[in-house]
């Protein structure tokens, strides 16, 4: 594994540099993953060569945009398990997923009275729409509850669900605790009770692929950029009997059928949720990032990640106070802590000045952090290219970090 991980990282040009002096050691995956050369290289093929707008111009680039546009989509399709390409929408990231279900499928469904159920852990992009559908519509938004150990509390959702429940909106792995959430269970009983489920799978697509016809997930979200792709880009798969039945999100652009001051009629799927010129490069350096991965072992690679987690363990246990904060059976390689005694920000600073890139703070996670009682934590999220040596540096800058610090 050592050699594969190593060929592995000498595919991603950031992860072999210095900082601060130090070989860096990336630990702050879950806020965004390295870009492979493959990916880097069609980012800039496609403005070197093929730079054009889509789905409009009568010439021979337009074309190419249009056709590496539209393979791009069909490669997230297979990703996904999607049953169609159709069922693939570009948004920029999961928040804009989430506001878009929110804005349309939400407004068009949710009425005074009914309840949209989201868990505990959820990142502020899938709690603050569902709030903002509320205020607008006189919903109620719920809390699922989490446990200490940052499970779900899935008895306590069997005794939330009632016909009143319209919408459940969860996580896939908490990006602040690493928890995987049993989303098959939860969607499975969701439908029970006649409710509509959106997974954000945010932090899960990087860990393992993800089947949304196996999971009968109405909806699924998540991110390009956390995905090993660029920026700026992100997808919503929606099931095509909803996608087809909900109003466009934005106006302008490819989402129009025909317009006159009359009236507006709307583009076919998915082109009525994508107005404006949507992220071509972004799609395709998606798609570029997709087809690197399909030339990985991901089951191998994941087991390499758990791997890793399960060395952190070892060592914070090794070198002491150290307080895990997320600590369910089943986890993706995210280690979030607190070092005793010390502010998570100040043991951010004193890895950084080591090489090590981990982030600090509440991780967009607010109600979790306040559950715990805590101001935020230290978050050393593992992917794929991290080896055993990155973990061992982890924890020797910890050592170092509570010199200064205790
Ligand atoms: N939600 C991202 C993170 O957890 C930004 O860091």
């Amino acid at each position: 594994m050592t050699q594969a991980i190593n060929e592995i990282r000498a595919q991603f040009p950031a992860l072999n540099q210095d900082v601060n002096g130090k070989p860096l050691v990336y630990l702050d995956n879950g806020a965004t993953t390295q870009k492979p050369q493959s990916v880097i290289d069609a980012l800039s093929d496609y403005y070197r060569l093929n730079n054009s707008n889509v789905h409009r111009g009568a010439h021979t680039l337009s074309d190419r945009a249009t056709q590496h546009f539209e393979d791009a989509r069909k490669t997230l399709q297979a990703f996904l398990n999607a049953n169609k390409a159709e069922e693939i929408v570009w948004t920029r990231g999961t928040t804009e997923s989430i506001n878009l279900v929110a804005a349309t499928w939400g407004r068009q469904h949710i009425q005074a009275g009914d309840e949209i159920l989201v868990t505990g852990m959820e990142h502020h992009s899938n709690i603050v729409p569902w709030q903002m559908l509320c205020q607008q519509t006189g919903a109620t938004l719920r809390p699922i509850p989490v446990k200490d150990t940052g499970e779900l509390d899935m008895e306590a959702f069997a005794s939330m669900l009632s016909d009143k429940v319209k919408f459940v909106s969860v996580v896939h792995v908490s990006n602040a605790l690493g928890t995987i959430n049993p989303v098959e269970d939860i969607i499975k009983m969701a439908h029970e009770v006649g409710a509509k489920v959106l997974v954000d799978g945010a932090q899960a697509v990087s860990h393992w692929n993800v089947d949304v016809q196996a999971l009968d997930a109405d909806f699924y979200a998540f991110s390009g950029h956390k995905l090993f792709g660029p920026t700026g880009i992100g997808v919503l798969y929606g099931k095509e009997e909803l996608l087809n039945a909900m109003p466009p999100y934005q106006g302008g652009g490819e989402m129009i059928e025909h317009c006159s001051f009359d009236g507006t009629t709307y583009n076919v799927l998915p082109y009525k949720f994508e107005a404006g010129t949507p992220n071509i490069a972004g799609a395709i350096g998606l798609a570029a990032a997709v087809n690197y991965l399909n030339g990985l072992d991901r089951v191998a690679l994941e087991h390499h990640e758990n791997a890793l987690l399960v060395r952190a363990n070892e060592l914070a246990d090794q070198i002491g106070g150290i307080r895990k904060v997320g600590t369910a059976p089943k986890k993706a390689s995210v280690f979030s802590f607190l070092l005793d005694g010390a502010h998570p920000a100040d043991v951010g600073t004193l890895l950084d000045q080591q090489g090590i890139a981990v982030r600090t703070g509440h991780h967009c996670a607010m109600p979790i952090m306040n559950q715990f009682n805590i101001p935020g934590t230290v978050r050393a999220s593992f992917s794929f290219y991290n080896t055993m040596d990155d973990v061992e540096r982890l924890f020797a800058g910890l050592e170092k970090a509570k010199m200064f610090l205790l």
